[in-house]
């Protein structure tokens, strides 16, 4: 469900319209939802409730201050990744109880950050790591909670850029090899063992890998509590999947997701945590662009848009689907042709669909790109100096820019050309 229908025959984004959005920061430009992103993180607390649980909004989704800030306010915890993204949700007002530190390349600089500003725990993915934190906390007169991230080996049927729980993947410890690097972790200074940690990828649209995983997670609990772990939080990580084609999509509910944690490991007694990113923000942001001509080719039309793949890379990265709509919605019935819509961008691999079939379009027309709020402006470049393309966060009948587009002045700005020279 989102917040984004037509009205008097303008797209809307709650009570503003588009076109009012459009009017004033220009295209293209990301539109959020901040009842949709809400209502999204609504679903898991509804999901998870009973259950002692902390939902930890994967900022990599969606990292814009504002956002997180939103998010924060309702209660969310934050999953971070980075430095940078720590720094984001200390600047959204999170507290660092409320931020777990994932990742497989964590440096010991990002770790001295967190430890020194409040984290709730680490994300621990191998020996090394296990090692490094152990000597940078105890270096601090620290000690880091954390949990380790076991590998399941179980196929998530997804896009093999974004599966991470086959043994092949280069994420977390396998499983079979858990017990003795928890017995490491209980060894080393610094270290506390809190937990479990497992991820197995993004867009599953079953749940089938999922409840495969927390089988296995649950098993895991037991064995390390038999040999003496005070095992007392599971992160189960995120990766549920949303419908990126409206028509022929219906991927599994947060409710029957809460069901099979209950489920799988519900009777553990352990805090409950998850780290969704996709589901909140995918279908609560739009990215809107403009049509800058509609080209004739051999066989085939072109849609030239003004966004590009350095705005939006999940089709040209991952193949990815993202329903194309009209922002003046089209007459009941009205006739479609097949489009190639591309972006200006100096490279074949800049085009956002081959062949799709739109209502009637044409130059200066307002396009807006659905489920584009998850790893859409997250993932956006300057690439072909093109400004960093601005966000917009609507609430009821306002709307106010989140960030802005820079001028090319502050794009340049940032390069230094040396003295020598
Ligand atoms: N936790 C961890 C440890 C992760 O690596 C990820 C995503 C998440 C949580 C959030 O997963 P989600 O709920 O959003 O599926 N750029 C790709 C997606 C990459 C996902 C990376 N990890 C895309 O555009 O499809």
């Amino acid at each position: 469900m989102d917040h984004f229908l037509y009205r008097d025959g303008r797209l809307m984004a709650e009570d503003v319209a588009i076109s009012e959005i459009v009017a004033e920061v220009g295209t293209p430009v990301y539109v959020y939802s901040s009842a949709t992103l809400l209502r999204h993180l609504q679903l898991f607390e509804e999901a998870l409730d009973g259950l002692p649980h902390l939902v930890c909004f994967a900022v990599k989704s969606l990292g814009n201050v504002a956002v997180l800030k939103l998010l924060g306010e309702a209660g969310a915890g934050m999953d971070i990744v980075s430095g940078g993204e720590y720094a984001r949700a200390r600047a959204a007002g999170v507290p660092g109880e409320r931020i777990v530190f994932s990742g497989v390349g964590k440096t010991r600089e990002e770790m001295r950050m967190a430890l020194e500003g409040g984290i709730r725990q680490f994300n621990v993915e191998s020996e090394p790591e296990l090692q490094a934190l152990s000597e940078v906390a105890s270096s601090l007169g620290k000690t880091a909670p954390i949990t380790i991230r076991v590998n399941p080996d179980v196929d998530a049927k997804t896009h093999a850029k974004i599966a991470t729980g086959k043994s092949e993947n280069k994420f977390g410890i396998p499983i079979a090899r858990a017990r003795e690097v928890y017995a490491m972790a209980a060894r080393l200074p610094g270290i506390e063992v809190i937990g479990i940690d497992v991820h197995i990828g993004s867009q599953l649209t079953e749940l089938a890998p999922f409840e495969a995983a927390f089988t296995k997670v649950a098993e895991l609990t037991e064995m390390l509590r038999a040999d003496g772990h005070d095992i007392r939080r599971l992160d189960l990580g995120g990766g549920l999947g949303i419908p990126y084609e409206r028509i022929n999509e219906a991927p599994p509910l947060p409710f029957d997701y809460g069901a099979l944690i209950r489920r799988t490991v519900g009777h553990l007694g352990c805090e409950i945590e998850i780290e969704p990113g996709r589901l909140v923000a995918g279908n609560a942001g739009l990215l809107i662009s403009r049509v800058i001509y509609a080209k004739s080719g051999e066989g085939r039309d072109f849609l030239i848009l003004d966004a590009a793949m350095n705005d939006l890379v999940r089709p040209s990265m991952y193949d990815a689907h993202h329903d194309i709509v009209p922002v003046i919605e089209p007459e009941a019935g009205a006739e479609t042709r097949p489009w190639d819509v591309v972006g200006p961008v100096c490279e074949t691999g800049d085009t956002f669909a081959r062949g799709r079939e739109l209502p009637p379009v044409g130059e200066g027309d307002l396009v807006a790109f659905r489920s584009a709020g998850a790893y859409g402006a997250a993932m956006a470049s300057e690439y072909n100096a093109r400004p960093l393309v601005p966000e917009v966060l609507v609430r009821d009948d306002q709307f106010a820019v989140i960030r802005r587009r820079p001028s090319y002045e502050e794009m340049i700005a940032r390069d230094s050309i040396p003295e020598w020279l």
